[in-house]
């Protein structure tokens, strides 16, 4: 069978990024523009200058992927592009891109879900096998969804206000760390014990989620403890927090894996580099004997290659778009 190369493109948020890949599994080039150095000062990104940056950045990281690729686009054979979720700025710059290229060199244009990028970031290590659990973890997004073939998606459950990685980075900022917090938490959190008393979330019979109540708590403790002039130990916060936020997902996991009959768990999004959910997630695996996928921490955060990875299954699920694809701040994926 001929190779497939697809090309993908990524500008969600505050990362602009190209990659293309061979036949949904191997990368051949990659290239991420990120931003956060930017909207650092600001504590979180910025949508209007995200966008502006996308548009200094998209030709030139196009470009720098073909050469890196020692392709042309003649040798692509088709588009795909993250519609959205997302910054609506954002997306357009990405996604204007695409067109661009889908129109001039004649390719199919294929519109990717931001989170089935996350997900297929999982078969650039090992193919999928189904059915199975996704975990869905990132900055936008906290989501439980049964996979039973490729490009099937059913969300069977999801946080009823903030995501998880919101939530880290929330946190953080209270306690005075930079944007993004979340890796910052995380990397405290080894240092520090479980010594301050935060609310479960939900406890409930579904597989929703529920974290701006933990959210506040810590907020609260924090200006609390300001008021009456008593030092945080930033350690055994960020460990205490972490510790609860992190049984969330793995009581909710729990449940699902065995009331679905599931088999495969995979873990998708920003907060899938988190180590305690890494180490909680292994050992449920192993618990309740499930194969359990973690992408690489290159895949785990917001790039081009999980788009194309994706691309390539949407490409043969028949997923293709015209010109008239429009860019989506929110959508369900289907
Ligand atoms: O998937 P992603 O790159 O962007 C979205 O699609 O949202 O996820 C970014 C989120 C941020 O909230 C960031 O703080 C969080 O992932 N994150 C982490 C870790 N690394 C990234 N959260 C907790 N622990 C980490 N190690
Ligand atoms: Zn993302």
């Amino acid at each position: 069978m001929k190779d497939l190369y697809i090309m993908g493109i990524e500008s969600s948020c505050d990362e602009t990024s190209v990659s293309i890949v061979k036949n949904g599994t191997t990368e051949v080039a990659t290239v991420i523009s990120s931003q956060i150095d930017i909207h650092k000062s600001y504590g979180g990104v910025v949508p209007e200058i995200a966008s502006r940056e996308h548009v200094k950045n998209i030709t030139i990281v196009l470009e720098e992927c073909l050469e890196k690729a020692h392709m042309t686009m003649e040798e692509i054979d088709a588009i795909a592009v993250t519609y959205g979720p997302g910054l609506i700025g954002s997306l357009l710059i990405g996604l204007e891109a695409a067109k661009t290229l889908s129109f001039l060199y004649n390719k199919p244009l294929i519109p990717v879900h931001h989170i089935a990028g996350h997900i297929y970031a999982n078969s650039l290590v090992k193919e999928l096998a189904f059915p199975l659990l996704a975990v869905v973890v990132s900055g936008g997004h906290t989501e439980l969804v049964v996979m039973r073939k490729h490009y099937d998606f059913r969300k069977i459950g999801g946080t009823l206000d903030d995501a998880i990685g919101e939530c880290y980075d929330k946190v953080a900022r209270v306690i005075g760390l930079e944007y993004p917090g979340g890796p910052k938490i995380d990397k405290l959190s080894s240092l520090g014990k479980k010594t301050y008393k935060l609310p479960i979330p939900l406890k409930d019979d579904s597989y929703n989620f529920s974290f701006s109540g933990l959210k506040s708590a810590v907020i609260n403790l924090v200006h609390n403890e300001q008021q009456h002039n008593r030092e945080i130990n930033k350690e055994d916060l960020a460990a205490s927090f972490q510790s609860v936020a992190i049984e969330e997902i793995t009581t909710k996991v729990r449940k699902a894996i065995t009331e679905q009959n599931i088999k495969n768990v995979l873990v998708a999004g920003g907060v899938a580099a988190n180590n305690a959910l890494r180490n909680a997630l292994t050992s449920l695996a192993n618990e309740l004997n499930v194969n359990l996928s973690i992408p690489p921490l290159k895949y785990c955060t917001d790039n081009a290659t999980m788009i194309a990875a994706a691309g390539f299954y949407a490409y043969k699920a028949g997923r293709i778009a015209d010109l008239r694809l429009n860019s989506k701040s929110q959508d369900e994926l289907k």
